[in-house]
């Protein structure tokens, strides 16, 4: 694959590849002196069109730790406020010899449409309600670390789907690699199309928890919500709030991600943000080993590794 535009499609052997090279890479971020030469003499540019702070610095962190040379590129301060267009603005980086473009983007397909017209290759950090394909990676390795597999593993995904990128690509990945997806939102955060996805959906909470191994919690995309939307933010929080109460439905060792940023209060209690059995922190840790993985599997120099 030149490019990582997003999980649909990706095959089994491909996800495995990604999570196995990154568990050596999270041992590289635990040592005293994080620095490998592995992507010495290669470039990576982090283009974002919206705001974030895992995913960039987490990009950033992953290029520096293996000696690429990083740039980051935040739309609102290019010359994408004098109205240069994506493309034209891909080109630009492209023509100064970058080997690795990340790019984040409001509108679904952006990477795609890049992908097209640049010779660098394309991580996609999150385009639009579409994909996001390394929260999900890093999401699968913190729940293989956690349990040791995914095949079998009953996973709920909780709250904003329909706005939810992080949802649709652990979709994709989860089912990949044989867990039993659901996903649970009150029915205007569901999407229409949730039957093709090849999930279950559950509008009531204590259902799509019973039995669950796993409950990745979504944020609520306050910023993507139509005025006047049901529900408001304190009937959500009443109604599908995750808090130690629900989580007796789950199973005894039940694990609970959420991609961050958080609402606490809202989405999760802090009690249940902040627990043994929690990982948030963790998966923050994981993304840059997993993005480390995937640079070094796009560009790194080291062999016995398909590029
Ligand atoms: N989870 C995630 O993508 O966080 P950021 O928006 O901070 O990158």
């Amino acid at each position: 694959h030149k490019d990582l535009l997003g999980l649909r499609g990706l095959e089994k052997k491909d996800i495995e590849l990604i999570l196995d090279t990154a568990a050596p890479m999270k041992d590289i971020i635990g040592r005293d002196i994080k620095k490998v030469p592995t992507m010495r003499g290669k470039s990576v540019v982090c283009l974002f069109y919206e705001a974030s702070t895992r995913t960039r610095t987490s990009f950033e962190l992953a290029g520096k730790y293996m000696s690429a040379d990083t740039v980051n590129i935040a739309a609102s301060s290019s010359s994408v406020v004098k109205g240069e267009s994506l493309i034209d603005t891909g080109k630009t980086i492209d023509a100064m010899g970058t080997d690795i473009i990340i790019i984040r983007h409001g509108a679904s397909g952006a990477p795609h449409l890049l992908a097209k017209h640049v010779k660098a290759r394309i991580v996609n950090a999150g385009d639009g309600a579409h994909e996001h394909p390394t929260q999900a990676l890093l999401d699968m390795f913190t729940i293989r670390e956690r349990k040791g597999t995914l095949q079998g593993l009953t996973v709920t995904i909780l709250g904003d789907i329909f706005h939810s990128r992080v949802a649709r690509s652990n979709i994709w990945g989860l089912r990949t690699m044989g867990a039993d997806v659901r996903v649970c939102g009150p029915s205007t955060l569901l999407p229409p199309d949730i039957a093709e996805l090849g999930v279950k959906a559950y509008t009531r909470i204590d259902e799509a928890l019973e039995g669950a191994d796993v409950v990745n919690v979504l944020r609520l995309q306050l910023e993507r919500q139509q005025k006047g939307l049901f529900p408001t933010i304190r009937e959500y929080a009443r109604t599908f709030g995750l808090n130690q109460e629900r989580l007796k439905r789950c199973k005894p060792d039940v694990l609970v991600l959420h991609p961050g940023p958080m609402n606490r209060g809202v989405e999760i209690a802090d009690d249940v943000a902040d627990a043994d059995f929690a990982a948030i922190e963790e998966q923050v840790t994981n993304g840059v080993a997993v993005r480390m993985a995937i640079l070094y599997l796009m560009g790194g120099t080291s062999s016995g590794i398909a590029h």
